[in-house]
């Protein structure tokens, strides 16, 4: 819990931009955020950046803040009904790690969300998702500190505003709260989906007719790590941008000139969600790069950092990538990387 001063996040955050943090330091209790209050000069805890492992943000210039990483770390089963179990993991728990422990253990529910990078502390921020399943498909409740009013507040499901990409902790609690620990309600009976075509695809080369979670797993890793960049290697924040809603109306009218565009069902009535990576590829930005900023060349929708790009460069790029995408398709892309 040591306080340092001008401390460098390079390896803190998984595009790999050098910059440094005013304050850090970082905490394994609730108790111990507490007492950092007392140490960091200037109230510079009233805005506080609660960081996990760094993988959603996009640091643009160095933070003049505190940033406190969370490494509140623990899981447990808190309960069992007939169908469910009730597992609850620290804020600080690795979300690959958790997901495992899961799967080891035969709870059903988050196998289609392995190897998403960062901590479970953040999985409700953006309510994670991947291959047809969102946590909010799984989730229970969670507790978060309240800076101001120095209240532990319990969110359950229905509090907590989830939407593609979005919760009311982007939104109404941004910035306010530090999450403590998150509780997922698992299933005994797995219920899978497989529906997201190359999911079936996977696991109908590997000859597999009756799935088990953990061939699910297997599948999604496999899908997973021949497409996206390994941030250990090539610095990226995964998707960079949401893949964006438009009206049915707009769509149809994009694929009479498009055949080829994909478009999905979203929760919105009459709305359709297309690939971003899809619009940015057709602008012809995938294996783009300048300097060390570019686009990635096997998933259009990831930007990436091969080496010494600085965070300006990086947002000077996605810049340049809605003004094409709005110019030839009249859509305007939203960032789904947290700016900083
Ligand atoms: P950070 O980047 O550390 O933080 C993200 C935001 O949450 C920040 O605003 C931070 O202040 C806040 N925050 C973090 N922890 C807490 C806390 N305990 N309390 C309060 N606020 C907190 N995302 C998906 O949804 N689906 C994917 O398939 C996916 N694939 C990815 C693939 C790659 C290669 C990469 C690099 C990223 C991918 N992501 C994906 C994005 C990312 O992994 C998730 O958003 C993840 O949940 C971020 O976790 P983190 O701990 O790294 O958060
Ligand atoms: N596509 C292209 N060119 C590209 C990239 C994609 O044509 O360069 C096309 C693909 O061929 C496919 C479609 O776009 O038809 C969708 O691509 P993909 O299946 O790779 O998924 P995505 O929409 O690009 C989303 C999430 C990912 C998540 C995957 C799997 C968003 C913003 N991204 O990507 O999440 O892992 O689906 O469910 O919703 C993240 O959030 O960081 C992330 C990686």
């Amino acid at each position: 819990m040591q306080l340092k001063e001008n401390y460098s996040l390079k390896k803190l955050n998984s595009f790999g931009i050098d910059i440094t943090a005013r304050y850090f330091a970082s905490f394994s209790t609730w108790e111990e955020l507490q007492e950092l209050k007392k140490c960091i000069p200037n109230n510079t805890l009233e805005n506080p950046l609660i960081l996990g492992g760094g993988s959603n943000i996009l640091f643009t210039r160095n933070f003049d803040g505190a940033v406190l990483k969370n490494e509140i770390l623990g899981i447990r089963l808190v309960s069992e009904t007939k169908d469910h179990y009730i597992l609850e993991a620290g804020a600080g728990e690795n979300w690959h790690g958790f997901v495992m422990h899961c799967i080891d253990n035969n709870y059903a529910g988050l196998e289609n969300l392995s190897l998403i990078p960062g901590t479970v502390g953040a999985s409700p921020i953006q309510n994670i998702g991947a291959y047809g399943v969102e946590i909010k498909d799984c989730f229970h409740s969670l507790d978060a500190y309240h800076f101001q009013d120095k209240t532990v507040i319990q969110f359950e499901a229905k509090d907590c505003g989830f939407g593609y990409r979005d919760s009311i902790f982007k939104t109404a609690y941004k910035n306010q709260l530090a999450i403590l620990r998150v509780r997922f309600q698992l299933s005994k009976q797995p219920n899978l989906t497989t529906s997201y075509g190359i999911i079936e695809q996977e696991l109908a080369n590997k000859h597999i007719s009756s799935p088990s979670i953990k061939d699910i797993s297997n599948a999604v890793i496999s899908i997973r790590t021949s497409k996206l960049p390994d941030p250990k290697i090539i610095g990226n924040a995964g998707s960079f941008f949401k893949n964006p809603l438009i009206p049915l109306s707009k769509f149809e009218q994009l694929k009479n000139q498009y055949p080829s565009i994909p478009g999905y069902h979203s929760d919105k009535a009459e709305f359709v969600k297309i690939a971003a990576g899809w619009l940015i590829d057709q602008c012809g930005w995938k294996g783009y790069r300048k300097a060390d900023a570019g686009c990635h060349a096997l998933q259009a929708l990831v930007l990436v950092n091969y080496g010494k790009a600085t965070g300006t460069e990086i947002w000077n790029l996605s810049n340049d990538i809605i003004a094409s995408i709005k110019d030839k398709f009249g859509i305007v892309l939203e960032r789904e990387v947290n700016i900083l």
